[in-house]
């Protein structure tokens, strides 16, 4: 009886629920049928218009050209503007002195944090720690909402597994499963539970699709792959964030089966819409629907009509859509149908943010002033930046330093602000960011002294720093010759204890357009570091980089090495906290690092091919290798050092022959064997061993991040059923087949604990 009235009160309660979701929903219907019925097609178009916003200066708006243009009612939104007086102003302009008086939509790419700045996102993923990702993304979007900002071109989360492509810095690295897990750990922090309070932002899930697969690595180039392929390993993480409820997604600029993703209905529709039941809106690429002529899709008007009928709705900055969808109707290329559900999905999103009952929901001065760059915002900044270091090497505990003594302190990188946050930081301050030199010295105290000399410039080619420092994040190249910088590092090093060597990859490095066909660090600063060595004294290479890199040789000779990625606006303290053991490294690398760039790609994930090369094997003839470099990483996915050391127990399985939709649970003991408290990441991975098709030599399946103080054991466990060991097979269904599974636990990619299984049907 209890249960009976325990049922009746759930089922009122969901009945109450969806009547109220039908209710809002009817209501948000009838009042955008009612907009459109009064729309002319201009404005119809217009709301597919995303401009770029040029350069309004603050109380210029409504001379602007975009101001014309938005009184005329031939903008949607706008992006890239910045300030909440300035927002202010364009949305006056819209909502007082357009005919139909319909309020912007207000974009930014805000990847990593707004003015408070987290590390890049691919530093963000080697936290592997899902509720401070979701959190770095809910506090950027406090701020960016608190300076008028409503939509976020974020999160990226094209798998790449090529690090020659400067994008890899924004996204997860080379794992579908992981990848998936931030997906959706961004869309939850941006959006929260309601688009419409003045806090929260739609998410924009880009670039769909497949873009990280660029040929050779090199930006914007020709995509090419099998659709087994697309499903099993590129598509999962654009999937999740639709699943998590993503309320947009961008096209990206490759090609996806010979036919640019910006025109392509199989992906914009078919797929996304029809096959995944995503609902909200598809914005372009900045200028992709134009570009498809390069492609050699056609002029601009065919392009635009290209892309309208795949299924995309807003067009970013080309105009293509404005200036040539009303003659394209009147031809019969389009239909009035196809208009009408594009501009509908735009309406539609600015309900939801609740723009149509208060378009200055997000432009609170006052808010403005109190939450951006707040000091609880920073202080969680720091604590992510030092989860995301990754340690590499600490031969015999080198790290970390004691606060006394003299550290010298050396290195283009290691008193400069501009590029601690890293690329993509659109709305940073660089002058409040942290340099390592001066974190150190604040957080050291009075009994370090540090002495600090450049040592070298970034680069030995001056064309090649300054395509490498746009943007503002300049590293006031020093006008000495070489020799000179050099000398004077070593006389600086030689009066120290031990030596910071602060080097590796500006900021804009990686980002847009920034891929490169050597990955190691540069050989100026390779020189510099070579020399800082000979001085015999101790040296801790703090790495930047916005990707993996080739670093066989500074794994060779450099005692310690702790990979910073770029920490965002608060590195300096994060890097200090770190290096003087406030706070252990327990950060796991997301992507492989290669011995060498002809290794790439190299990824965890691969198949086994016909004639594999014996684990632990190099060189055998007519198998799968090299002659001149061995099958391994440098460094593989999922590893990371801590100050301490973890031991794990053999696998403990609860049945070893499962059978259907059974679940069993997969344990392991985790000891903390060294002198430090820390945080290890328990990963699982999972080999099925034999299958319709082939497939990975492993997957991640879950991991898991626990604390433990200097001797303390914890048991571990990872709930399997047959929903992991699921594919999609030949037909591209998602199923799993039954035979034996290789379950492995461990604190990285390859070195695991292993125990075999069968599973049967
Ligand atoms: C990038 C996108 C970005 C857009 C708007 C493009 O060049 O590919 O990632 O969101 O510009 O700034």
């Amino acid at each position: 009886m209890r249960k009976y009235n325990f049922l009746l009160i759930v089922s009122l309660v969901i009945s109450v629920v969806s009547f109220a979701q039908v209710s809002t929903d009817a209501k948000m219907n009838s009042f955008i049928d009612g907009l459109m019925k009064k729309m002319t097609m201009e404005e119809k178009l217009g709301q597919l218009n995303l401009p770029g916003s040029g350069d309004i200066v603050t109380g210029q708006a409504s001379s602007s050209d975009i101001g014309k243009k938005i009184r005329e009612g031939k903008v949607g939104g706008l992006f890239n503007i910045k300030g909440v007086e300035k927002i202010r102003a364009v949305q006056e302009i819209a909502v007082t002195q357009s005919r139909l008086k319909i309020p912007l939509i207000f974009g930014m790419d805000v990847i990593h944090g707004y003015q408070t700045v987290f590390p890049i996102p691919l530093g963000l993923s080697a936290t592997w720690d899902m509720k401070l990702i979701e959190q770095s993304a809910r506090i950027a979007a406090v701020e960016a909402t608190a300076d008028g900002i409503c939509w976020n071109f974020s999160p990226m989360v094209d798998i790449a597994r090529d690090p020659r492509w400067g994008r890899v810095s924004e996204g997860n690295g080379e794992d579908p499963y992981l990848g998936s897990q931030i997906a959706r750990a961004m869309v939850r922090g941006y959006q929260g539970k309601d688009l419409a309070l003045n806090n929260t932002m739609m998410a924009c899930v880009k670039h769909y699709a497949l873009y990280g697969a660029a040929e050779a690595g090199r930006d914007y180039n020709t995509t090419d792959m099998s659709r087994i392929r697309m499903f099993n390993e590129y598509l999962q993480p654009y999937k999740a964030a639709i699943d998590e409820g993503v309320g947009s997604v961008m096209t990206s600029f490759n090609e996806v089966d010979g036919i640019p993703a910006t025109a392509n209905k199989w992906l914009m529709t078919d797929l996304l819409r029809t096959q995944w039941g995503f609902k909200g809106f598809v914005v372009t690429d900045y200028t992709a629907i134009n570009e498809m002529s390069n492609h050699g899709l056609g002029d601009l008007k065919t392009v635009s009509a290209l892309a309208l009928k795949a299924g995309v709705d807003m067009d970013m900055v080309g105009e293509g859509f404005l200036t040539t969808l009303a003659q394209s109707l009147k031809e019969g290329k389009i239909s009035l149908k196809q208009i009408d559900a594009a501009c509908r999905r735009i309406l539609v999103a600015k309900y939801q943010l609740g723009l149509f009952e208060d378009p200055f929901r997000y432009c609170d001065i006052n808010r403005s002033k109190t939450e951006i760059f707040s000091t609880a915002h920073r202080k969680t900044a720091r604590e992510i930046a030092a989860q995301s270091f990754v340690l590499l090497k600490n031969q015999q505990n080198v790290l970390p330093l004691k606060k006394t003594g003299t550290v010298a302190v050396i290195g283009p990188l290691a008193d400069n602000k501009s590029n601690m946050p890293g690329t993509w930081s659109v709305a940073a301050d660089f002058t409040k960011a942290t340099s390592v030199l001066t974190g150190l010295k604040e957080v050291a105290g009075s009994n370090v002294k540090f002495l600090y000399a450049k040592g070298s410039n970034l680069d030995a080619d001056s064309m090649y720093e300054e395509r490498a420092t746009m943007f503002g994040k300049t590293l006031n190249r020093d006008s000495r010759p070489a020799d000179v910088m050099l000398k004077e590092a070593v006389e600086v090093a030689s009066q120290s204890d031990v030596i910071l060597a602060v080097l590796g990859e500006s900021a804009e490095m990686t980002g847009e357009a920034s891929s490169r066909s050597e990955i190691g660090i540069p050989k100026l600063q390779q020189d510099l570091l070579k020399e800082l060595l000979k001085t015999g004294k101790p040296v801790v290479l703090v790495l930047f980089t916005g990707r993996p890199l080739t670093l066989s040789w500074e794994d060779k000779n450099v005692p310690a090495i702790l990979n910073v990625w770029f920490g965002g606006t608060e590195t300096g303290y994060a890097v200090a906290d770190v290096i003087f053991g406030d706070v252990n490294p327990s950060g796991k690398l997301p992507s492989t690092f290669p011995q060498n760039v002809g290794q790439v790609p190299l990824y965890y994930n691969h198949k086994n091919t016909g004639r594999p090369l014996p684990e632990g094997k190099w060189f055998q003839k007519f198998v799968s290798n090299y002659l001149d470099v061995s099958n391994d990483p440098l460094y593989p996915f999922g590893y990371g050092l801590s100050y301490s050391t973890f031991t794990y127990s053999d696998i403990k399985i609860s049945n070893l022959s499962p059978k259907g939709n059974q679940q069993i649970k997969a344990s392991v003991t985790v000891t903390n064997s060294g002198s430090f408290s820390g945080m290890e990441v328990v990963q699982l991975y999972i080999r099925d061993i034999v299958g319709t098709v082939t497939r990975p030599v492993k997957e991640l399946k879950g991991f898991q991040k626990i604390a433990l103080k200097p001797g303390e054991s914890k048991t571990v466990s990872f709930d399997i059923t047959p929903e992991d060991l699921k594919f999609y097979n030949n037909e591209l269904k998602y199923a799993w087949e039954e035979g034996e599974f290789q379950i492995m636990i461990g604190g990285n990619s390859r070195d695991t604990k292993s125990v075999k299984i069968n599973w049967a049907k």
